[in-house]
């Protein structure tokens, strides 16, 4: 956290959070716990539909609002596998991407990353919203085509061919 203070500090607003919950790693009320502070700090917020109903029993961002778990400033990516991926802010949606089509499932690991990935890549490059997430449905997609985390994520020029009339070319 303390490292987390300093960055967001020198950078207010760009501090981005995964909560990537791993059982294994802990119950629901150690991570309620341990993510909170990060929660605080952090404007752009990725989660699954799972994660959250795993640790606060809903999906439901203006539940989730007024709860105080997290802020109408706060924008939310929500993921929810094969059905895709939507992003909120103050309860309501501001866009959403259907999945994209996948032929065989060889490995689930790193969809969500690279569905991040996919995002903040396009969200620094000013894309809307939109467009952004059809970028992170994309590589999610091909994070679960391929065997291992990061292995099949694009090139950003293979990205450009997959995307064709939805590349935001600026
Ligand atoms: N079977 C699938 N087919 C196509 N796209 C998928 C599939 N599974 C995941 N994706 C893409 O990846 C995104 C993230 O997947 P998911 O919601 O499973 O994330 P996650 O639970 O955070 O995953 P991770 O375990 O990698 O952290 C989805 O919104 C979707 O765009
Ligand atoms: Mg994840």
């Amino acid at each position: 956290m303390a490292w987390i203070d300093d960055w967001v500090a020198a950078r207010p607003g760009h501090f981005s959070f995964d909560l990537n919950v791993r059982r294994r790693l802990g119950g629901p009320e150690a991570w309620r716990t341990t993510v909170a502070g990060a929660l605080r700090k952090a404007s752009l917020v990725f989660a699954s539909r799972h994660e959250l109903a795993t640790l606060w029993g809903t999906d439901d961002t203006k539940d989730l609002i007024s709860r105080g778990i997290l802020t109408p400033d706060h924008t939310v990516v929500v993921t929810d596998g094969a059905n895709g991926a939507w992003v909120e802010r103050d309860g309501s949606k501001l866009a959403s991407s259907p999945a994209w089509p996948v032929t065989r499932v060889v490995d689930a690991v790193g969809a969500g990353d690279g569905l991040a990935a996919g995002v903040l890549a396009a969200r620094l490059r000013d894309w809307p919203w939109e467009e952004a997430l059809r970028l992170g449905s994309l590589v999610g997609a091909l994070a679960v085509s391929h065997p291992g985390d990061w292995e099949g994520y694009p090139l950003w020029d293979e990205a450009q061919a997959a995307l064709g009339d939805s590349w935001v070319d600026r």
